[in-house]
C-alpha cells in the first residue's frame, strides 16, 4: 500500500519533470516566403532547353524555413522551390543573415536544399555550364531567391515558440520508378537483395508541434524528381512536390486561405532522387508507343524520342496525381503518433576540393582493395542525350553546336580536348566536355563543394551537393548509421541538391554502364566512395567545435556575363490602355468551368510582385475579398508579347471554378507594370466586369 503510493508519486513526478523538459526541449520557428523570379522571357533551369522560356505562372515558388533551437545550439533547414542551390547563392544568403543576426546563423548551421523543380527560371548558379543554356547570369532570378530565402529564415526566426518534434515514416507505392534500372542492376546482387525496390519508397517526416500539440509545420522527404511537368511547359511551377506542399498547407491553414501566407509551413524536400522519376507509366517511344531499348533508351530506327510520362493524361494531371499521393501519405504520417526526437543539436560543415580527394575502395565484385582518387570535372557523352524525363541538357548531339544559343556558339571554338590524365582518370566515361580543364571564360563546374551534416537527437541529416542515385544514397545512409551507431535506416535523412550543385553521384558499379546519371558523375568513377569518406569524417567531428572550414569556393561574381537583353519598353496599340480588359468573362459561369479573360499588359519582368500577385479572383461579400491569386493551382497567368517592335503584350488569366467555390458575384483583376522608352516603371491595374458563379 505504502509502496504503491510512493510509486504513484514517483510517476507523477516523472511525468511532471518530463513535461517540464518538453516545454524546454526545443524552440521551433517556421517561415515561408516567395522566391518567384522572372516568370517570362527567362529559360527554365532543369531541362536546360533554351526553347523552354517562361511565359507566365501556374504555381508560385516558395522558400520554406525551419529553425530549431535547443537553448544553446541552432539549426536551420530550408527547402526551396528551385532547380538547385549554388555556393554563390548560399554565400549571399549567409552574408545577409550575418548583417542582420551576426553569428547566430553561419556556415555550420544553415542548410539549404532545393526541391529540384524543373519549371523555375534559371541563371542563378554562376558556374558557367549551368548558366550557359539560360544565356548567362540573371540577377533578377538570383536576387529573388536570395531575398525570399532570407525572408523565410527571418520569419522563422521571429516566430520561434516552444515545441516538440516527432519522426514518422512509411512506405508510399505507385509514385516513383527508377529511370535507369539497367544501371541499378550493376550493383552487386547481395546488396540489391537487402532492398525490396530499385528506388526508395519510404517517406520520412519530421513533424513540429507546440507544447499544446498545436501544429506548426512539417518536412517530408521522399526521393522523386519534380519532373511531372515536362520540357514543353512554359509556366512557372513548383511541380509535384511544390503542389503537395500547397495542398498540405491549405489543409492546415484553413482560415488563412491565401497560398504562401502561412502560418503552417509544409515542405516536401528532395532526397536521393538521382535516378528516380515520377513518370510512372514508364518510358515509351513518343509516336508509336512501343517500349524503348532498356539499355540505350532509344527507339527502333532512332526516329523518335523515348520519353516517360503518366500517371495522368497530360502533365498537369500527372503533377496533380503525384502531388495528391505525396500529400495523402504525408497527412497519414502527420496523423500517426510518431517517435519523439529529443536531445542535443549539432551541425558541421566543410568545403572539400573533390579532385584532390583519395580513399580506399573495396571492389564489391572482386573484393580487391583499390586506392582511388577524384578527378577534375568532366561530362560524358550520354549527358548530351538526356534522360527519359526529358531530352539532353543542351539539345545538341555530339559534334553539333547548340542551336539558337549565341553564347554557346561563341564558345565552341574554345572547348578543350581532354588531357591524357583526365581521360584515364574518368575510366570508362567517354568525355564530351572536360569542364575541369576549361577555364574560359571562368569556372564551368565546381571543384570545391559544400558538405554538411546535422544531428538533432538521433536524427541525422546529410546535406549532399548533388543528385545521389538510389543506391548511392543507401550506401551513404548505411555508412553513417554504422559510424554513428544509429538503429533505423530512416534515422539518416539525405537532403538532396543541398548548398552546392555538382550534378550526379552514382555508385562505381552504376558508373560502368554510363547512362545519363553516370555521364554526369563529374569527379570520376569513385565520386561516391570519396563522399562517403568525407561524411564519415564529418560524423566523427559532429561534437567538436574546431573544424577546418576547408578551401573556399572561388568568388565568381566578378566574372558573370549575361546575354539576356533587358525589357526594352512596353506600349499599347493606338487607342487602348494598359490594364484594359480585351476579353470579358461571360455573365454566368458554372462551377467546374474555366473562365478566361484577357488584358492589355506590360512585361512581367518589370516587377516580379514578390509576396504579391499578378492577378486576383475576388468575391463580393459586402466588399471585395480575394479568394485566389497567381499561386493557386486553379489559376493560370499567361503572358504573350504581341509585337516585339511595338512592345505590345497581352495576358490571359484563367480560373477554373472549383467545386468548393460559393455561389455569388465575382471579378478578376490584373496587376502589372510597364516600362517606358525612358526606362520608367509604372504600375497599372485592370478589372473585369462582375460575373456570377452558379452551381
Ligand atoms: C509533354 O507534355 C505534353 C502535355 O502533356 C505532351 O503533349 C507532350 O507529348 C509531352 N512531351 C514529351 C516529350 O514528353
Ligand atoms: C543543446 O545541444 C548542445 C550540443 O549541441 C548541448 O551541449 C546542450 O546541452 C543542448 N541543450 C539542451 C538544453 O539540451
Ligand atoms: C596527372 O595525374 C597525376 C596523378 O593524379 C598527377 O600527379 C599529375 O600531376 C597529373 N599530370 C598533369 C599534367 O596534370
Ligand atoms: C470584407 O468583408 C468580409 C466578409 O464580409 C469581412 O470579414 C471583412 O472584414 C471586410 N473587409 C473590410 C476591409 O471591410
Ligand atoms: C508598384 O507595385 C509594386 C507591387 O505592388 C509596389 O511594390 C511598388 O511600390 C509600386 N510602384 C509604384 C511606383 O507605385
Amino acid at each position: 500500500m505504502e509502496n504503491s503510493r510512493s510509486f504513484r508519486l514517483f510517476f507523477l513526478l516523472l511525468a511532471f519533470t518530463n513535461c517540464f523538459s518538453y516545454t524546454n526541449a526545443y524552440k521551433i520557428g517556421v517561415g515561408i516566403a516567395d522566391v518567384t523570379g522572372p516568370s517570362a522571357g527567362v529559360t527554365f533551369m532543369g531541362y536546360a532547353n533554351i526553347e523552354q522560356k517562361g511565359n507566365g505562372i501556374h504555381l508560385r515558388l516558395f522558400s520554406r524555413a525551419f529553425v530549431i533551437d535547443n537553448g544553446s545550439k541552432k539549426f536551420v533547414f530550408v527547402s526551396v522551390d528551385c532547380g538547385m542551390i549554388g555556393s554563390g547563392l548560399r554565400k549571399q544568403v549567409l552574408r545577409r543573415l550575418q548583417q542582420k543576426y551576426k553569428d547566430i546563423y553561419n556556415e555550420n548551421n544553415v542548410m539549404i536544399s532545393a526541391t529540384h523543380t524543373h519549371s523555375g527560371p534559371g541563371g542563378y548558379l554562376m558556374d558557367f555550364l549551368f548558366d550557359v543554356s539560360v544565356l548567362g547570369f540573371i540577377s533578377e532570378t538570383f536576387n529573388a531567391l536570395v531575398k525570399g530565402i532570407v525572408l523565410s529564415i527571418e520569419r522563422a526566426h521571429k516566430h520561434q515558440i516552444n515545441g516538440r518534434i516527432f519522426r514518422t515514416d512509411d512506405t508510399l507505392l505507385n509514385t516513383n520508378i527508377n529511370r535507369s534500372p539497367t544501371a541499378y542492376i550493376q550493383n552487386p546482387e547481395s546488396e540489391r537483395l537487402k532492398y525490396k525496390y530499385d528506388v526508395d519508397k519510404h517517406m520520412v517526416q519530421l513533424k513540429f508541434v507546440d507544447t499544446n500539440n498545436k501544429a506548426i509545420g512539417m518536412i517530408s522527404w521522399f526521393a522523386i524528381h519534380p519532373t511531372s511537368m515536362n520540357y514543353t511547359n512554359r509556366l512557372v511551377s513548383s511541380d509535384n512536390v511544390g503542389y503537395a506542399s500547397v495542398l498540405f498547407e491549405k489543409k492546415m491553414n484553413r482560415k488563412h486561405n491565401l497560398i504562401g501566407k502561412g502560418p503552417f509551413v509544409a515542405a516536401f524536400a528532395s532526397s536521393n532522387l538521382g535516378d528516380v522519376s515520377p513518370n510512372i507509366v514508364g518510358p515509351r517511344c513518343q509516336i508509336t508507343g512501343v517500349e524503348c531499348d532498356m539499355h540505350t533508351s532509344k527507339c527502333p530506327g532512332n526516329q523518335e524520342h523515348c520519353v516517360a510520362a503518366g500517371p495522368g493524361n497530360n502533365i498537369f494531371e500527372s503533377t496533380k496525381i503525384i502531388a495528391e499521393r505525396l500529400y495523402k501519405k504525408a497527412f497519414e504520417l502527420w496523423e500517426s503518433k510518431g517517435e519523439e526526437i529529443t536531445g542535443s543539436i549539432h551541425s558541421v560543415h566543410q568545403f572539400v576540393h573533390m579532385p584532390s580527394q583519395s580513399t580506399e575502395y573495396e571492389d564489391p565484385n572482386t573484393g580487391e582493395k583499390l586506392k582511388v582518387h577524384g578527378c577534375l570535372p568532366a561530362m560524358g557523352h550520354s549527358f548530351a542525350a538526356g534522360t527519359t524525363d526529358g531530352p539532353g541538357l543542351f539539345g545538341f548531339k555530339q559534334g553539333e553546336t547548340m542551336p539558337n544559343n549565341p553564347l554557346w556558339n561563341a564558345l565552341t571554338n574554345t572547348i578543350a580536348t581532354p588531357s591524357e590524365n583526365q581521360t584515364k582518370c574518368h575510366g570508362i566515361k567517354p568525355i564530351l566536355l572536360t569542364t575541369g580543364e576549361m577555364n574560359f571564360p571562368f569556372e564551368w563546374q565546381p571543384t570545391i563543394v559544400s558538405t554538411q551534416l546535422a544531428r538533432i537527437g538521433n536524427i541525422v541529416i546529410a546535406c549532399v551537393p548533388g543528385e545521389f542515385t538510389t543506391m548511392s544514397g543507401r550506401r551513404l545512409r548505411s555508412a553513417l548509421r554504422m559510424k554513428l551507431q544509429l538503429q533505423q535506416d530512416t534515422d539518416v535523412i539525405i537532403a538532396g541538391l543541398c548548398n552546392t550543385y555538382s550534378d550526379y553521384i552514382t555508385t562505381p558499379e552504376e558508373y560502368q554502364v554510363q547512362r545519363y546519371e553516370a555521364a554526369s558523375t563529374i569527379y570520376g568513377p569513385y565520386t561516391l566512395p570519396l563522399y562517403i569518406k568525407q561524411y564519415e569524417l564529418l560524423a566523427s567531428m559532429l561534437e567538436s567545435d574546431e573544424i577546418d572550414p576547408g578551401p573556399s569556393p572561388p568568388d565568381l561574381t566578378k566574372h558573370l556575363i549575361s546575354f539576356l537583353p533587358p525589357v526594352m519598353y512596353d506600349s499599347t496599340s493606338w487607342g487602348t490602355q494598359f490594364g484594359e480588359c480585351t476579353k470579358q468573362p461571360p455573365a454566368y459561369v458554372r462551377v467546374g468551368n474555366t473562365v478566361s479573360v484577357k488584358f492589355i499588359s506590360g512585361h512581367p519582368r518589370n516587377n516580379l510582385r514578390l509576396e504579391s500577385t499578378y492577378l486576383t479572383v475576388e468575391l463580393f461579400t459586402g466588399n471585395w475579398t480575394v479568394i485566389a491569386t497567381d499561386a493557386n493551382w486553379e489559376t493560370m497567368f499567361i503572358w504573350e508579347r504581341i509585337s516585339f517592335l511595338w512592345g505590345t503584350s497581352e495576358v490571359e488569366i484563367r480560373w477554373q471554378v472549383q467545386p468548393e467555390v460559393k455561389n455569388g458575384y465575382y471579378r478578376i483583376r490584373h496587376f502589372g507594370s510597364t516600362k517606358s522608352v525612358y526606362g520608367q516603371i509604372e504600375n497599372y491595374t485592370g478589372t473585369t466586369q462582375v460575373f456570377k458563379v452558379v452551381k
